[in-house]
């Protein structure tokens, strides 16, 4: 009997240079979707697809990121002073169960599967998920409860997949591919990057994996790619022939946080699925759209 992955990694060692200042003394990890930052809404996409063991590969500068997962025995008891019921639900829900959580560091920036492989040690030789924040994803089910399903029946390696844009392709693990349903995709290869030209296909890797141990194997080589750092993509496609690797086309709308117009979208986004806001950000987006400016200012001068 196949069994599902119980353990997940997240990366979150990344310096998050694209959201500078902002990230100067914050992980970017830690950039709020309206009010929860993006690590949370991966860990709480793992735990509702059956995760019960969470592994955070951190890096210098992260220790927020710890904070935001522990206990908070000084904010509990003002907040239930105060009689903030929801507030305090709303921090104490989110912890997860004593023991649950571990955080390894990854002392140098050496690339996706360098941070995968510094967990090596916590890990039984058994499957294990793989989330990345910056992909944020919006979806009835969760993106990898849906990949998990799919790994009932497949096995090996899969990666949540989309199609982007020909010109995109050298910011995304690319598949090619030998056989494709509409839903899952198997790959006979995969090319960390490419340019345009090069693609074999436009089918991306978003960053949500089900790894086989047999690519902690791989990873052990650490051999590094054309771009000099250990990618999970080479990894993973090492394994190709003798393990499967399928995308899946998960049902679902995909964030790419990583950029400043995809954050800011997605706030926009789950603004607007939030009913305490959705009626004051369908006024404010509107504005916008009528006048593209963000409005009459006061009227004041300057002497
Ligand atoms: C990483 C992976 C890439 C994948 C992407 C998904 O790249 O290396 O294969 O397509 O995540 O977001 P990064 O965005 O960290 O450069």
């Amino acid at each position: 009997m196949r069994r599902p992955p119980r353990t997940a990694i997240f990366p979150v060692g990344g310096l998050g240079t694209r959201f500078l200042p902002a990230t100067k003394a914050m992980p970017k990890e830690m950039l709020p979707i309206v009010d929860k930052p993006l690590i949370q809404y991966a860990v709480e996409e793992a735990r509702e697809s059956g995760i019960e063991e969470f592994i955070f590969v951190t890096g210098r500068g992260k220790t927020a990121i710890e904070d935001h997962f522990d206990h908070g025995a000084e904010l509990n008891e003002v907040l239930s002073a105060r009689g903030k019921d929801k507030e305090l639900r709303a921090v104490e829900d989110m912890l997860l169960d004593p023991g649950q959580v571990a955080y390894i560091r990854q002392q140098e920036p050496l690339g996706l599967g360098h941070a995968v492989w510094c967990a090596r040690r916590m890990i039984r030789d058994e499957p294990v998920a793989v989330l990345l924040a910056d992909d944020l994803i919006m979806a009835k089910t969760p993106c990898l409860k849906q990949m998990i399903e799919a790994y009932m029946t497949t096995g090996g390696n899969i990666a949540a997949v989309m199609d982007v844009a020909p010109e995109e392709t050298e910011r995304y693990g690319i598949l090619d591919v030998s056989s494709d349903d509409g839903k899952l995709a198997s790959a006979k290869g995969l090319v960390e990057k490419p340019a345009p030209a090069d693609a074999p296909s436009t089918l991306s890797i978003i960053g949500r994996y089900i790894l086989d141990p047999a690519v902690m194997v791989e990873l052990n080589r650490q051999e590094a790619g054309s771009g000099g750092e250990i990618e999970l993509t080479d990894a993973m496609a090492r394994t190709i022939g003798r393990v499967p690797f399928h995308g899946l086309r998960f049902a679902g709308r995909r964030f790419d946080c990583g950029s400043k117009a995809g954050f800011l979208e997605a706030n926009i986004a789950f603004a607007l699925e939030r009913s305490d806001l959705h009626q004051d950000m369908t006024r404010i987006l509107r504005r916008y759209a009528q006048t593209g400016k963000a409005g009459p200012d006061t009227g004041a001068t300057v002497a």
